[in-house]
């Protein structure tokens, strides 16, 4: 492949997807047909458990976020898990059909799982609109301008005196003089290629 980095330049946003139990940051959203309950598609990764919730649950919410929204949203949603933290705990939430949306987004649509289809490391999860609203009008964040600044929304502190890698996406800190060969963030998935050498 002459340059990968081509898929990069595809137009994506930055979701809280929520479902009982937990929940996680997605930038994987898209659209995949019109009418009055459009589908909307997912894809969230085997390692993440929100992967294990939506093979169960039969219902999902994707709140839309904002640029100004509050970073502890992306870094309770985005960089840790719900295998061992309460993600709602601080958050503050609204319950709409049964499923509790981010109050501090552009607003939300609930969705009724339809179908999931498998590939080796993610799934793809189908939804149809059943419920939605607009809580106000803002720009809404994209991956792109998430990835410019996210500095804002993830801060790491690395320890000193030691050879720290941080995964440039998701801000999880190796430490290790270097990455195993074939190194996977263990929190987004991204390969070694995404990490960066901590100047402590
Ligand atoms: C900006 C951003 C975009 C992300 N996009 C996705 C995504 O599309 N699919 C996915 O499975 N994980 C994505 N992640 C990673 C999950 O949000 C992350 O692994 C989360 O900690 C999983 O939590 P869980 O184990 O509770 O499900 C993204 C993270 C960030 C910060």
């Amino acid at each position: 492949m002459k340059n990968k980095k081509i898929t990069r330049k595809i137009s994506q946003g930055v979701y809280a997807l929520t479902t009982n139990g937990g929940g996680c940051i997605v930038d994987a959203v898209s659209q995949i047909s019109t009418g009055n309950n459009p589908l909307i598609a997912v894809s969230v990764m085997k390692d993440n458990y929100t992967n294990e919730l939506l093979k169960k649950n039969n219902k999902f919410a994707l709140s839309v976020l904002d640029r100004n929204v509050d970073p502890k949203i992306i870094t309770t949603f985005g960089t840790k898990s719900s295998r061992d933290i309460d993600k709602y705990e601080n958050v503050e939430t609204e319950d709409i059909e049964e499923i509790k949306v981010i109050k501090d987004s552009i607003g939300y649509m609930v969705l009724e799982k339809i179908d999931s289809i498998d590939n080796d490391t993610h799934t793809l999860f189908i939804g149809k609109l059943v419920e939605a609203d607009i809580y106000k009008e803002e720009k809404p964040m994209t991956y792109e301008y998430y990835q410019e600044n996210k500095d804002d929304y993830i801060k790491v502190t690395t320890e000193k005196n030691k050879t720290a890698w941080v995964c440039t996406i998701c801000g999880y800190v190796y430490y290790g003089e270097e990455l195993p060969e074939d190194f996977k963030c263990p929190i987004c998935g991204v390969d070694r290629s995404l990490f960066k050498k901590a100047d402590h």
